[in-house]
């Protein structure tokens, strides 16, 4: 492997290490919304997806001829990052919720943006198109939580009591 490769192997190992990390943060927020069926079956969708993506970026770190890292302390790295401040319940929950996958989507945008350049400028195509599949996917439950932040926050603060 060329130090150009190993660079790359590393990369997807971080992206591999978040994927992993959002599985337990969605997995958490999806039984946090189960009395908001459009929000859960969203976050669900997602959940599924992000199970998906941790398998295709391991398919790529594997047809590189890398080692998926088992780290224990990258993962932490990773799930500390992802979680937010607190796994508290708290009243307004839902909204720290909504701000915490908000930040990790748009972490995952900016991951694989880095990596389909980095595959692109290795002439690494296979690695590049898993990467656009998956920007794409990132990039859509981005959308959805953008068009949903303001009335969940204004819905919160109607019914507070
Ligand atoms: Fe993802
Ligand atoms: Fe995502």
């Amino acid at each position: 492997m060329t130090k150009q490769q190993e660079q790359l192997v590393a990369w997807l190992n971080d992206a591999h290490a978040m994927e992993h990390a959002l599985i337990e943060v969605l997995e958490r927020h999806a039984s946090d919304a189960s009395d908001e069926p459009e929000i859960a079956q969203q976050i669900q969708t997602h959940l599924e997806q992000t199970k998906d993506h941790a398998k295709k970026v391991e398919m790529c770190i594997d047809r590189l001829g890398g080692d998926v890292s088992k780290s224990k302390e990258l993962m932490s790295k990773m799930m500390g990052m992802m979680k937010g401040a607190s796994s508290d319940m708290f009243k307004d929950q839902m909204i720290k919720n909504a701000l915490s996958e908000y930040t990790s989507e748009h972490m995952e945008i900016a991951s694989y943006k880095a990596l389909i350049a980095a595959a692109e400028e290795l002439g690494d195509t296979e690695t590049m198109a898993t990467c656009e599949t998956i920007l794409l996917e990132e990039e859509a439950m981005a959308g959805w939580l953008d068009k949903r932040l303001a009335g969940l926050v204004k819905n919160y603060l109607v019914n507070l009591e």
